[in-house]
């Protein structure tokens, strides 16, 4: 899919000064950071902004701040780590109003290539997340252009994120995105509007509720969908089988049906788990020791448990895998977070790093697991975006990107 958005290569940015919106919602604890990932996809655009004389105004939200502005969900441990990874430095506007006059001085001290981050865009409450005029004005008026590289956020029409594009519009600045961006519409893009093929998408993940958009759209788009996971449940109790203790949407199982009657209709494979990785509980704690064993899918006991795909089905999905030319993959097969339980997830990581095709990890669980489990470097591409990856490739009109102005 050619992405007709005007992008950073489309702007003249000296002297000028652009806000980035990056998507630094990175996980913390004790406050040091334990993924890198977001920092590190941000680098490309905000290098290059400063090489061309920019002054580079960060701005991104962290965690949810359900309690108000507070220490812990402040963004200062990303201006340290920008700092050290960018070589310079990056001046942090501690400020729990984001916008005010600290922000304003800090900006106004600017000199070409200069980085100013803002704190968390969340401290300003439901003026960010209910896309507020006024702090969407506040953030354009610190700002001549504005470019969005925050993937990962843009399924969320929040003021830094959509409201403030309005305001810089209307003073005439430019809109764009940036190379992270850029690269994550192109491979999740092209994936779902024109794969290289045959194209195999594989879901997996708990709940059939979060996917319902996604199964109908990449049933449609893919050759093949197989379904693994918690949800795989809800669709062979559909089927008519006994699932015992498994995970189960009940309310979904005509959804199922309906699913199973579209992929058929389609001329579309749809593959669930053959068989079944079953234990007598859910494992206490999630990476405790458990006791497994592995029974056809149909032959599941009353009193047990499926919690991974089976050995059997380990091949099943790894040779359709390895026959793809592009693999879209979503979603752990089982509790990768047990050793015991992990197998599966594994097996559908190492058929895909195998693979000769292009492999687009959808971010969230799924990513999580790949990079755990050792994968990233042999995947084409990991999305930054959890929620925003999943409803991009449930072909919806993410807000971040239809409010940048096209070239
Ligand atoms: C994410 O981590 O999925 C993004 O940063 C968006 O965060 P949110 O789900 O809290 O809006
Ligand atoms: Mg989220």
């Amino acid at each position: 899919m050619g992405l007709n958005k005007k992008s950073v290569d489309d702007i003249n940015v000296k002297g000028r000064r652009v806000l980035v919106r990056c998507d630094f919602n990175v996980p913390l604890k004790n406050g040091v950071i334990t993924d890198e990932t977001r920092i590190n996809a941000a680098l490309p655009t905000i290098n290059k902004l400063i090489k061309d004389g920019g002054k580079v105004i960060l701005c991104s939200h962290l965690g949810k701040v359900k309690e108000g502005p507070n220490e812990k969900e402040s963004l200062a441990p990303v201006a340290k780590k920008l700092s050290e990874k960018l070589g310079k430095e990056v001046v942090f506007v501690s400020d729990y109003n984001v916008t005010g006059e600290a922000a304003t001085k800090a900006v106004a001290a600017m000199k070409e290539g200069d980085v100013v981050l803002l704190q968390n865009t969340r401290f300003r409450g439901s003026e960010e997340t209910k896309n507020g005029e006024a702090f969407s004005k506040e953030l354009a008026d610190l700002a001549d252009d504005y470019v969005c590289d925050a993937f990962g956020s843009s399924h969320r029409a929040h003021a830094s994120v959509e409201g403030v594009t309005k305001f810089i519009k209307a003073k005439g600045g430019n809109n764009c995105v940036g190379y992270l961006m850029q690269k994550e519409i192109e491979f999740l893009g092209n994936a779902v509007e024109n794969p290289v093929r045959p194209f195999v998408a594989i879901l997996g993940g708990a709940k059939v509720a979060d996917k319902l958009n996604v199964i109908d759209n990449l049933l449609e788009k893919a050759d093949t969908l197989i379904i693994g996971g918690g949800m795989a449940f809800t669709f062979l109790k559909a089927q008519g089988y006994e699932i015992g203790k498994s995970l189960c949407d009940d309310e979904k199982l005509d959804y199922c049906k309906e699913m199973m009657a579209k992929a058929e209709k389609l001329g579309k494979k749809l593959l669930l788990p053959i068989d079944t990785t079953i234990a007598k509980a859910f494992p206490d704690p999630i990476d405790g020791p458990i006791e497994v064993s592995v029974v056809d899918s149909d032959k599941i006991p009353a009193d047990m448990m499926g919690l991974d795909i089976g050995t059997k089905t380990m091949e099943l999905f790894a040779n359709e895998a390895k026959s793809a030319k592009t693999v879209v993959w979503n979603g752990p097969m089982g509790v990768f977070e047990n050793p015991t339980l992990a197998t599966g997830t594994i097996a559908v990581a190492k058929a895909l790093a195998d693979a000769d095709a292009t492999t687009i990890i959808g971010g969230g669980d799924s990513a999580a697991a790949v990079v755990q489990l050792g994968f990233s470097d042999k995947m084409s591409h990991i999305s930054t975006g959890g929620g925003a990856s999943l409803e991009y490739l449930e072909g919806k009109v993410l807000p971040g990107i239809d409010v940048i102005q096209d070239k």
